[in-house]
């Protein structure tokens, strides 16, 4: 079952980072906003897309969103790990979310992390040899098509990249098939609501709704009113959670986000 949402969770697994000087990380950060704000992204399809995006700004990553993507370490503490399971985090990048996980990696068999950017998994590849994870792999595919070679899994992941992926629905009717009955999806990502909600969700104005679908769309990050709903209607839910969270030099508005958990319900395909 999935933790309880009221609980406490244990600070992050990570070591403690060196303190890095002011003008470096004022650099490191100009470096990604003129890639998120300035630089054009080019490409004749997806992949390409995705890698005329990332591959200026893969090293420094990282830090940016770690003030940016919220709820992802809360999103992994509501899962519970399967012990011997598989675990397949599609749009995993540089696998930064494996850190959440600390001495629980290790229960599990295996750990599948996908995505479309070679720079980014080259990072992943990076952080799984220094932390000697034997039981990680990095695939370089595309998340509505990948297929592992174990048959259904335990749980299936998405944190932040489900705005990214332009079939967004096939992403999550594949995930629906790769998971075995009882199996978990756990979905972390910045979304809007719809204009009239489902009772007893959130309801964000009209300010809201225009303005972070126009603001993320230059990155090609569509947060939708659709998310919530579909995956409410495809899984059981057990952990749904709608906050917001600061934008870096944005001080005067949060975006909203939402983390799902829910079961593959023991009918579905
Ligand atoms: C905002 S990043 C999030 C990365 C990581 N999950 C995290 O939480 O830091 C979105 C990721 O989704 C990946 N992505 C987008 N579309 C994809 C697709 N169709 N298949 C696989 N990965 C995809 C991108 O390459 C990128 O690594």
């Amino acid at each position: 079952m999935a933790a309880s949402l009221s609980q406490t969770w244990p600070l992050e697994n990570r070591p403690p980072k060196a303190r890095e000087p002011l003008t470096v990380k004022l650099f490191a950060d100009l470096k990604i906003l003129y890639h998120m704000a300035l630089k054009p992204v080019r490409g004749k399809d997806h992949a390409a897309r995705l890698e005329s995006f990332y591959s200026g700004q893969a090293t420094n990553y990282d830090d940016f969103r770690e003030r940016l993507l919220h709820g992802r370490q809360e999103l992994w503490h509501a899962i519970e790990t399967p012990t011997d399971g598989t675990w397949i985090d599609l749009g995993g990048g540089t696998g930064s979310n494996l850190e959440y996980f600390g001495e629980r990696l290790s229960q599990l068999k295996k750990v599948y992390l996908v995505d479309l950017s070679p720079s980014l998994l080259q990072v992943a590849d990076q952080r799984i040899a220094t932390n000697g994870w034997s039981n990680v792999e990095t695939v370089e595919a595309d998340a509505t098509r990948f297929q592992p070679p174990s048959g259904p899994v335990d749980v299936v992941t998405f944190s932040y990249s489900l705005t990214m992926i332009p079939d967004w629905f096939a992403a999550i009717q594949h995930a629906l098939s790769l998971l075995r009955p009882g199996g978990m999806i756990g979905v972390v990502d910045f979304y809007v609501s719809r204009k009239h909600p489902a009772t007893g969700h959130r309801r964000h104005g009209w300010f809201n709704r225009n303005f972070w679908p126009l603001w993320f769309g230059s990155d090609n990050v569509f947060p939708s009113p659709d998310h919530v709903p579909f995956l409410h209607r495809h899984f059981k839910p057990v952990h749904f959670v709608e906050s917001r969270g600061k934008v870096p030099y944005l001080p005067f508005v949060r975006a909203p986000y939402y983390s799902f958990v829910g079961q593959k319900r023991e009918d579905s395909n």
